[in-house]
């Protein structure tokens, strides 16, 4: 069965609207909490084991439970609408259709962990959402879910819209509490984390755009029903993007126990490869995640199916594994290149660096320069194995993930496709001639 907590009324006309939302039981999951103490929410959203869909999949309930309480301290939830992981493009999709659902997440969640005041950090290429956004705060506010005493509680909750520059890094959360300060968004070291010295300095919860629109559906249907949809870890449904050599892009709301196989080649999903071409490789969750070729995506060498979920994605870790991430789902078919596909990803992080960090600054560089030489048949063998030795020394050794981010595409493209650097280095041309998506970063 295909579970829709998210999606389920995205075809219904006028929903972006608070009368039409409400109408096809929206807020109805505010209701009910509003009548529930915030440690009972606490407790449901613990039960659902509901994982933090922005990528890192830490699990929602525990990141809340982390939340300080100090006397006369404020609280702060922000939500990460800074979406900028190249292939992932689910919370745009969210936000510009059903933006209720992730009002109504605000408002629950932050009653469950008492702010008064939330945010959301939007990325600026986003350009037309706030305004979305700002709408849907309005109505909601109009319907007296916002504002002062929200439906007689003695609760008081605004929400604001904070619109970001264009930078990759400002979605690492605390660069983005930085810059909703007003400074550059510069990571801060972790701990303390955001839990316990925030925004402000205050205790802040930074949760990703989906997964406090999950929220209203664990309300609705309980912690413990929530937990039932899905396969061990992985609870409830997750958003995909998908995107690449597919012949139907867009976002889908899957259920944990669904194939990788199952996803790319049927009809209700990715509808297969155009033109009958073969798949090459996928990147799962989003740029930053291990490339993994098909052998071990549609059949693992072990004869295992690959499932859409956490721990499936992940299985013999990165030698032969990748992750779920933040959904980001890049299929690369039989005519794209591994070693360009990989250039440009390296060149794309090298341009985000905020420059902290020598490792990350300095190593993203060498990266792009080196995967440009190869790339355009002027490297060497040795040049290989100085790429191979560049990652190495970045990753886990800086003060955010952008570092292991910049490196672990090129470690797996080493690992799974070094007949294709070889060919490059013996070859001015691309091994396929063809650049298509290749270029998308
Ligand atoms: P992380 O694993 O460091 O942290 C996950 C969350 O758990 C954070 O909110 C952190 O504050 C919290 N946490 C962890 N340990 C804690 C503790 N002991 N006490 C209190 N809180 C704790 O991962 P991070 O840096 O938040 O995210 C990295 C992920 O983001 C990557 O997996 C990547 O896939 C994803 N990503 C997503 C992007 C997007 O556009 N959606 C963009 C770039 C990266
Ligand atoms: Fe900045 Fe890169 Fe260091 Fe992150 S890893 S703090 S982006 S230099």
């Amino acid at each position: 069965m295909n579970n829709k907590l998210l999606l389920t009324h995205i075809n219904v006309e006028g929903i972006r609207g608070f009368d039409v939302y409400r109408n096809h039981g929206g807020y109805t999951s505010v209701d009910k909490a509003l009548k529930m103490t915030p440690e009972e929410i606490l407790e449901e959203v613990k039960a659902s084991g509901l994982r933090g869909r922005g990528g890192a999949g830490f699990p929602t309930g525990m990141k809340w439970s982390f939340l300080a309480k100090p006397e006369g301290v404020p609280r702060y939830l922000v939500v990460n609408a800074d979406e900028s992981e190249p292939g992932t493009f689910k919370d745009r999709f969210l936000m510009e259709y059903i933006p209720h659902k992730l009002i109504e997440g605000i408002i629950i969640s932050s009653y469950c962990l008492g702010t008064n005041t939330s945010y959301i950090y939007i990325r600026g290429e986003y350009s037309w959402i706030p305004d979305i956004l700002e709408q849907a705060i309005q109505e909601a506010k109009d319907n007296g879910f916002l504002g002062k005493n929200i439906k007689n509680t003695g609760y008081d909750l605004e929400i604001y819209v904070q619109r970001g520059a264009g930078a990759y890094v400002c979605g690492e959360e605390t660069a983005l509490i930085e810059s909703l300060e007003g400074k550059r968004g510069n990571p801060r070291l972790k701990p303390p984390f955001p839990a316990v010295k925030g925004l402000y300095q205050c205790p802040t919860v930074v949760n990703n755009v989906e997964t406090i629109s999950s929220v209203p559906s664990i309300i609705e249907i309980s912690g413990a029903e929530y937990a039932k949809i899905g396969v061990g870890r992985s609870t409830g449904t997750k958003l995909i993007s998908a995107c690449g050599n597919i012949n139907k892009p867009g976002v889908y709301e899957i259920d944990f126990n669904l194939s990788v196989e199952e996803f790319i080649y049927s009809e209700e999903y990715c509808g297969g490869i155009p033109n009958g071409k073969k798949l090459k490789a996928c990147i799962p969750g989003g740029s930053s995640v291990p490339i993994v070729p098909a052998k071990l995506l549609l059949k693992t060498a072990d004869g295992e199916t690959r499932y859409m979920n956490y721990e499936s994605l992940s299985l013999g870790g990165f030698e032969s594994g990748t992750m779920l991430g933040s959904g980001g789902f890049i299929v690369l078919d039989e005519d794209q290149c591994v070693v360009r596909h990989t250039m440009t990803l390296a060149r794309f992080y090298n341009h985000e660096s905020c420059g902290q960090c020598t490792p990350c600054r300095e190593g993203t560089g060498w990266l792009y320069r080196i995967l440009k030489k190869i790339e355009e048949g002027k490297g060497t063998y040795e040049d290989i194995d100085l790429l191979w030795d560049v990652q190495s020394k970045i990753e886990g050794k800086t003060i955010c993930p952008l570092g292991d981010a910049a490196a672990w595409p090129v470690a797996a493209a080493i690992r799974h496709f070094r007949d294709e650097f070889e060919w490059h280095i013996n070859n001015p041309e691309c091994l396929t001639k063809n650049y298509g998506i290749a270029n998308y970063a």
